[in-house]
């Protein structure tokens, strides 16, 4: 029973556009916004990285940008009906005020937000997204990953029980959606992250994240097509995409236009004629995405396969570069962490 109706709500969640990606559902106020939900962001990455996130409604952090150095992490807290999402600039290069040098222009070379520090405005493509919406409906909490707009880190969501028994039992690997699209830290596919005891992603290997084994480096390396990529290697042959990739070295760091963000054609982005779950259908580049990211949601009309949802009351960590942690099969992992109830009650 209580299963069909978390099914209806997944099938619900198609109001959704590009622009605003497709946490778009109508959320429900509430009186008191405590900030006490914790958002931790932590940088894996080997270089400094900017987080940003940015309020879409309830209480938003106090700051809406920071600096990690690698192997640091900050916990921000928002409202426990936050909707927002949450995302990290790479390259940037700010001013003691906070801004862009110069005082105007870009700050960073991927998820710049108008060159501030602090986020007012979403990131300019391409950026890897966390989208959470906290208080969605029937008390119950919706996040994902998104490459609607294209790819520039790995990125992971580890959910965080928060001392509430109910979100304890499904911590795990049904609740961790990651993404994970450039090869320079790719842990080899015999990578054992359980090993000696550890924990990895919130997981352990008494409940193992469900590696992606079937991708291999190279798929990681070169899902991105030739056309999408920010900085495309100058290719032998005089401005000729090589197909398939005539073996051209892609660089380490190769962020990933989304084929909506680069060309803003409707067909892509779900717009004008297109708008629709029945009117659009996926294109080259969200197939790709798919390949690589079988979590994330990779077109504004995608399946509903990448929503996660849970009981209110958890916080999450936000991880870019998490390492090599595909999961796959997500319609039977969502209905294991959404109807562990159902066989008792219908
Ligand atoms: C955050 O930093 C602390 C202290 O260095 C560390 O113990 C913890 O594992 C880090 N958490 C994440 C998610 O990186
Ligand atoms: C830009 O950032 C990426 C990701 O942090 C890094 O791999 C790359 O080396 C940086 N490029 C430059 C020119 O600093």
């Amino acid at each position: 029973m209580e299963c069909r109706v978390l099914l209806l709500i997944l099938t619900s969640l198609v109001l959704r556009s590009s622009g605003e990606h497709h946490m778009k559902q109508q959320v429900e106020r509430r009186q008191s916004s405590n900030k006490d939900t914790p958002i931790v962001v932590a940088n894996w990455c080997a270089d400094d990285v900017y987080p940003a996130m940015l309020t879409q409604s309830g209480g938003g952090p106090t700051e809406h940008g920071l600096r990690l150095q690698s192997g640091e992490n900050q916990t921000i807290y928002v409202s426990d009906d936050w909707q927002g999402r949450v995302w990290a600039r790479t390259n940037c290069s700010f001013d003691d005020s906070g801004q862009a040098q110069g005082g105007s222009g870009s700050a960073c070379s991927t998820g710049d937000c108008g060159g501030a520090l602090g986020c007012q405005i979403a990131g300019a493509p391409p950026a890897t997204l966390a989208e959470f919406t906290l208080h969605g409906g029937m008390d119950q909490t919706y996040y994902d990953i998104s490459l609607v707009d294209g790819y520039n880190l790995p990125l992971a969501i580890v959910m965080l029980a928060n001392g509430n028994s109910e979100l304890e039992q499904m911590q795990g690997s049904k609740t961790n959606p990651s993404c994970v699209g450039s090869v320079g830290d790719l842990a080899p596919q015999n990578f054992d992250p359980y090993k000696n005891g550890q924990q990895f992603l919130g997981t352990s290997s008494n409940n193992p994240m469900p590696f992606e084994t079937k991708t291999t480096s190279d798929d990681v390396e070169q899902w991105c097509p030739w056309d999408l990529q920010v900085d495309a290697p100058t290719a032998p042959g005089n401005g000729i995409y090589p197909y398939p990739d005539g073996n051209v070295q892609r660089p380490v760091f190769d962020p990933c236009l989304s084929a909506c963000a680069k060309y803003s054609e409707d067909q892509y982005c779900c717009t004008g004629k297109y708008d629709g779950p029945s009117q659009c259908s996926t294109n080259y580049y969200a197939k790709a995405a798919k390949s690589v990211c079988p979590d994330a949601y990779s077109y504004a009309y995608d399946d509903q396969d990448s929503t996660f949802i849970i009981p209110e009351g958890a916080g999450f960590q936000v991880i870019f570069c998490p390492g090599r942690a595909g999961v796959d099969s997500l319609p039977d992992l969502l209905q294991a962490a959404h109807c562990q109830s159902c066989d008792s009650e219908s």
